[in-house]
């Protein structure tokens, strides 16, 4: 822990931990109350007391009406939604380059793109096999408008994007129209940090692109003065936990007129008529966000950021860092008696440009894969909350797995649909053990966790 600790660039890490514990015992008390070892920070951050505190005083302090009226309480509303709006760009150093569209999620976000991208039969889009099935999903939009689009693989080795590849495919569609690119800054599954510097690079060739921060944000910095995606959706409680039902969709401005909207809605609309069957979008993020927004708890966002800027993202990743480092070394100990490796990573087994989130299965003296869902289902007896399954992600899965498309093939024209189906099907078993580190993970959840996999050494 220490020689980890060591290598973390700056000084103060023994403070910053102090800090940190302090944090958890007033502002996360459930936590160690209910004995929760709680390792799914990439489903979902865990919210502060002070944060709630802050929010409840926001209600009981005024009247709110639905905004977008001239009334009193509208106005109170629509002041506090603007604030929030505003104190979001900032965040992500947007400057005055971005409009942010509240939205319910990362995947409504998502959805507006995939919506609203003038796909066609000259356009193209490229995904990368690691994407979210949020992302990979925008591709049926594709589909069914009649453009073409393809996947950049990843290395079995370390699910790290082929950059040969990647660069051969972005160069190569040249004589396409509206190209969209869209990849994860951080991956959901392995923690692969994937380079920003394929944004300016799909620029050089003439593409826009949809960066997928979810992951990302919750202990990265994303500066938007640096890094200019067309593109870019977050869900707020990934970052700091409450409230749930907001994310955001930034959009580049001189990328805004080109989502085509194909519909309007409340709100969306300067006028729309009847008689006459016309419409007039409004001119600014209001066109995207459909509705009555969710104007009592969009305010709550900006304690969720200031709670963050407090902790200060860069004691956040010093934190992550060590502890992540130090999981990743001591799994990769656990021997069985007969030398055996237990555990197997999938992804980048060291620090080097990752994140918290890590991904493995379990396996017993003689090389057998462990079923996951055993495992969780023991983790769960003792109150360790991991993820197991492929996580809404099936290229990381069918990678690290070596699922071939002409067994995929097979599958598909099968009648088999269910989960249990496909392992049968396939006659391989399927998904892996994820945890994810985050903002109140202590030494002490790693340590539970490695006591839990010496469970299973033989
Ligand atoms: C990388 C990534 N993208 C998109 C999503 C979808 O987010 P949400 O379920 O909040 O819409 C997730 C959720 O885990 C994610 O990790």
């Amino acid at each position: 822990m220490e020689r980890i600790a060591e290598e973390v660039q700056g000084s103060g890490l023994s403070e910053i931990f102090e800090t940190f514990d302090k944090l958890r015992a007033n502002e996360y008390p459930n936590l160690d109350k209910y004995g929760h070892v709680y390792l799914d920070y990439t489903g979902g951050n865990l919210y502060s007391r002070w944060q709630v505190q802050q929010h409840m005083e926001f209600l009981e302090k005024e009247v709110y009406g639905n905004p977008h009226s001239t009334n009193p309480t509208s106005l109170r509303s629509t002041e506090f939604v603007e604030k929030a709006r505003r104190e979001v760009l900032e965040h992500f150093n947007a400057g005055d380059d971005y409009y942010c569209v509240f939205t319910a999620n990362a995947t409504q976000a998502l959805k507006i793109v995939g919506e609203s991208y003038p796909f066609d039969h000259k356009s193209h889009f490229l995904l990368l096999f690691d994407n979210h099935n949020s992302v990979n999903g925008i591709r049926e939009y594709a589909r069914r408008k009649g453009a073409t689009f393809e996947y950049c693989p990843v290395y079995l080795e370390d699910l790290r994007i082929d950059e040969e590849q990647l660069h051969r495919k972005l160069v190569a569609a040249k004589h396409k129209q509206n190209k969209l690119f869209a990849y994860p800054a951080q991956s959901n599954v392995s923690g692969v940090k994937h380079d920003l510097k394929w944004i300016g690079i799909a620029h050089e060739n003439g593409w826009d692109v949809l960066l997928d921060t979810a992951a990302f944000v919750p202990s990265n910095i994303l500066d938007l003065q640096t890094v200019k995606p067309e593109y870019a959706c977050v869900s707020f409680y990934k970052i700091f936990g409450y409230p749930t039902g907001i994310g955001a969709l930034l959009i580049r401005k001189n990328a805004f007129e080109k989502l085509d909207k194909p519909w309007f809605a409340g709100g969306t609309v300067s006028y729309a008529s009847v008689t006459m069957p016309e419409f007039f979008l409004t001119d600014n993020q209001e066109r995207f966000e459909e509705g009555t927004v969710n104007y009592l708890s969009i305010p709550a966002v900006r304690y969720g950021l200031e709670w963050i800027n407090k902790i200060g993202m860069e004691n956040i990743q010093k934190k992550l860092s060590v502890l992540t480092g130090y999981l990743l070394q001591e799994l990769q100990r656990l021997n069985h008696r007969n030398g055996k490796p237990l555990v197997h990573i999938f992804g980048p087994a060291t620090n080097d440009r990752r994140g918290s989130t890590v991904i493995m299965n379990l396996f017993d003296h003689e090389g057998n894969k462990i079923d996951v869902g055993m495992i969780e289902q023991k983790a769960n007896e003792k109150r360790i909350s991991v993820r197991t399954g492929c996580f809404c992600n099936p290229g990381i899965d069918e990678i690290n797995n070596c699922i071939t498309s002409e067994e995929l093939s097979l599958f598909y024209s099968s009648k088999g649909y269910t989960h249990y189906d496909r392992i049968h099907f396939l006659g391989k078993m399927r998904g892996a053990i994820r945890i994810s580190l985050g903002l109140m993970t202590n030494h002490s959840d790693c340590e539970k966790y490695l006591e839990f996999c010496k469970g299973f050494l033989s």
